[in-house]
């Protein structure tokens, strides 16, 4: 954070990675389409092929019976045109040898029913059968193209996800909690409340994983669960790459995450903070719904400029967008194509956030089966003269300009905190709204106006240091340890600025609440304390007036007891009308703030220009413009590349106040230029 980054190549590619998932094993008798595939690869200037996600059947047809010639093939041609592989392990979807052989690799559901073979991403991650078999696999794999100078990167399996409840992973969750709670089960007991309607064990062996038939009731084993899936998951994948680290310790590894797409929130049912730790490369499947119906293309770009930021956040180092799609997808509820233009700033978009790379789902359109209509770069059709393919062909020149980018940073001066364990837990709670929690998007709410500003942000997690930003907003931070809360103490003693919110700082990691009133290091930094929480309906009507302006009120409404703090705004109405809504403390060196109901875009934008003044926090590049186009900036030592996005269906008058180079014409410009409807363009300029 902070400070300008050294370039950092993630995937040793000093090249922007263009192409995507490549699926030659579902046209293995036609040769002509597999030799048209190396000269569309050609002019559609992509460079980079995610091979073999799904090949599993094609790679060992029979049980120990191995086909690896034609992936030798596919190699040689993509190597012989400079571009590189992206090698994929086949776990994502296995053979029907494989689960008719050895059924425990067949995930049984959280209502205790075994699933049939089918689908894909379905199998069990404690099966030993399916680990070994995964493990060899990937073994012959790491020994085949380790050496192959196409080679570029693992891609592990594909969007890990789910959970098994099996007899095995039920085994393997006690065993989980035996080392948690140190073999203790009192003190399982006492940390998940169990008494409540007695629910105490007496026996590990009674512990089940939460299910809709069974116990869903006991919010820390809920909690522990999902913390445990995501432990199983890694341990799944680890198992998977023992062989990749032993043949092929240079080769960086990677896997896909997700978002959940209709909100385009991040992906909910693992926590990416942890998974993270374990990858040399973070990188995503980016399917935002372009030219909805519900909103603004720009509240769209918001969204995903959110996620981009919190992915480029975990590891503070560039990102990949694996998969995209150049069109349309085939599983929105309705699946519009890209207009023109939006396919080159939707990927640009992805660039100036972090991504070194714009790869897509898919290759070429499959033939059969359920993903045939999905977007691609080559379609049915075969050719390269349709709209799409041009549109792709066209990023693919203008990535080849962008090289200087790859491997640079964002340097941002303000952090938004995102932490699954609390999304898992105030989603669990009963209480409060229980459709208007909705925690990720509350981030995104007061992430907004940075993003209108160009201020670049940083989307952090609990355990990163969060001591080199100067504005820290930690909105809903429900579950809170006394490890975190002592951190945020310290920060703003030692000078920082933050702000939290409403439903903040009311359960501990176990999900239970802090008893005796608010947590005592959290009265010392705020000078106050939340007293009440008032749930409103959505007709309900009522206003903060704060520094002389009237805004309007949703949701939630903390009733506020002063201690020390100042009210900077003040209830309107109801039983709490004139008590403080609004509240900031100097504490230390530094200063809180406490914002006690969820405000509208309006009080945002107010309220944290107030404290970008203070703090005298200035958008990273010098362009002036109007709402709906987005300015972010890469940087490193000696250049700050800016990404100029219009993501109105207007021209947008956009001045820039020094002179830059536009990357892809090497046009100079100073002063004021027209972007046309979702028109970017990309300059640079000494920094
Ligand atoms: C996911 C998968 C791909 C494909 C796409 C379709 O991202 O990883 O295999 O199914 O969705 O959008
Ligand atoms: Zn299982």
């Amino acid at each position: 954070m902070m400070s300008k980054h050294e370039k950092t190549y993630t995937t040793q590619a000093n090249f922007m990675l263009h192409g995507g998932d490549y699926n030659p094993d579902q046209w293995l008798d036609r040769p002509d389409i597999l030799a048209d595939d190396v000269k569309l690869m050609q002019l559609s200037h992509t460079n980079a092929f995610s091979v073999g996600i799904f090949a599993w059947s094609a790679l060992e047809p029979e049980e120990g019976v191995y086909h690896f010639e034609w992936l030798d093939e596919i190699f040689d041609n993509i190597h012989k045109i400079g571009g590189r592989v992206i090698l994929a392990t086949p776990s994502g979807a296995r053979p029907a040898w494989l689960s008719q052989k050895y059924p425990d690799v067949l995930r049984v559901n959280e209502n205790r029913l075994k699933q049939l073979h089918g689908g894909r991403h379905n199998h069990c991650f404690t099966s030993e059968v399916y680990r070994e078999k995964t493990q060899n696999i990937n073994r012959l794999l790491a020994e085949r193209y380790g050496n192959h100078p196409a080679l570029l990167m693992w891609h592990i399996s594909n969007e890990y996800g789910g959970e098994c409840h099996c007899e095995k992973c039920q085994h393997a969750f006690r065993d989980w909690l035996k080392e948690k709670f140190d073999h203790n089960l009192k003190s399982l007991n006492d940390a998940w409340w169990t008494p409540f309607w007695s629910h105490t064990y007496s026996e590990w062996s009674q512990i089940e994983s939460p299910s809709p038939i069974g116990e869903n009731a006991v919010h820390g084993l809920n909690l522990d669960w999902r913390r445990f899936i995501t432990d199983q998951t890694i341990s799944f994948f680890e198992n998977e790459i023992v062989p990749l680290k032993e043949l092929t310790p240079n080769i960086p590894i990677t896997t896909n995450f997700m978002a959940d797409t209709h909100d385009l929130i991040p992906f909910q049912a693992l926590d990416y903070s942890k998974f993270a730790k374990h990858l040399d490369v973070i990188s995503w499947d980016a399917y935002p719904a372009w030219h909805n119906d519900w909103e603004t293309t720009a509240d769209l770009a918001m969204k995903v400029g959110f996620i981009n930021d919190l992915y480029r956040s975990l590891k503070q180092q560039p990102f990949l967008l694996l998969e995209s799609t150049p069109s349309g997808v085939n599983w929105h509820n309705v699946n519009k194509a890209k207009r023109p233009g939006m396919h080159e700033l939707s990927s640009m978009q992805m660039i100036a956030h972090g991504s070194d790379s714009v790869m897509y789902f898919q290759w070429r359109k499959s033939r059969g089966s359920s993903e045939k209509f999905h977007g691609a770069v080559v379609d049915h059709d075969n050719s390269s003269e349709n709209r799409v393919f041009k549109e792709v062909a066209k990023v693919g020149e203008t990535l080849e300009k962008l090289s200087k980018v790859v491997g640079t940073n964002r340097t941002s001066d303000v952090a938004i905190l995102y932490d699954w364990e609390n999304n898992w837990a105030i989603n669990d709670a009963q209480g409060f709204g229980m459709e208007t929690k909705r925690y990720p998007q509350t981030l995104q709410e007061h992430y907004r106006t940075f993003w209108e500003q160009g201020i670049s942000v940083d989307v952090i997690t609990k355990e990163q240091d969060f001591s080199g930003c100067k504005l820290l907003i930690v909105p809903m931070l429900y579950l809170v340890s006394e490890d975190t809360i002592s951190r945020l103490k310290t920060f703003v003693a030692n000078g920082g600025t933050l702000v939290m919110t409403y439903i903040s700082g009311i359960v501990n990691e176990h999900d239970l609440t802090y008893l005796g009133g608010w947590h005592q290091d959290l009265q010392e930094i705020f000078g106050m304390k939340p007293i009440e929480t008032d749930t409103l309906y959505p007709n309900d009507k009522n206003y903060v007036n704060y520094h002389n302006k009237t805004y309007q009120l949703k949701d939630y409404a903390t009733v506020i007891e002063l201690t020390s703090a100042n009210a900077e705004g003040l209830y309107q109405d109801d039983f709490y009308a004139n008590t403080p809504a609004v509240t900031s403390h100097q504490y230390g060196e530094g200063k809180s703030y406490y914002i006690g109901a969820r405000l509208n875009d309006p009080f945002h934008r107010d309220f944290y220009k107030g404290l970008l003044k203070d703090l005298s926090l200035e958008p990273a590049a010098p362009v002036k413009h109007g709402k709906g186009v987005s300015v972010q900036v890469r940087q490193d030592h000696q250049k700050d590349y800016v990404f100029v996005m219009n993501f109105t269906e207007e021209t947008q008058p956009v001045t820039f106040e020094s002179t830059v180079k536009d990357m892809v014409t090497g046009e100079e410009i100073t002063g004021e230029i027209t972007l046309e409807k979702y028109e970017v363009r990309i300059v640079e300029k000494n920094s």
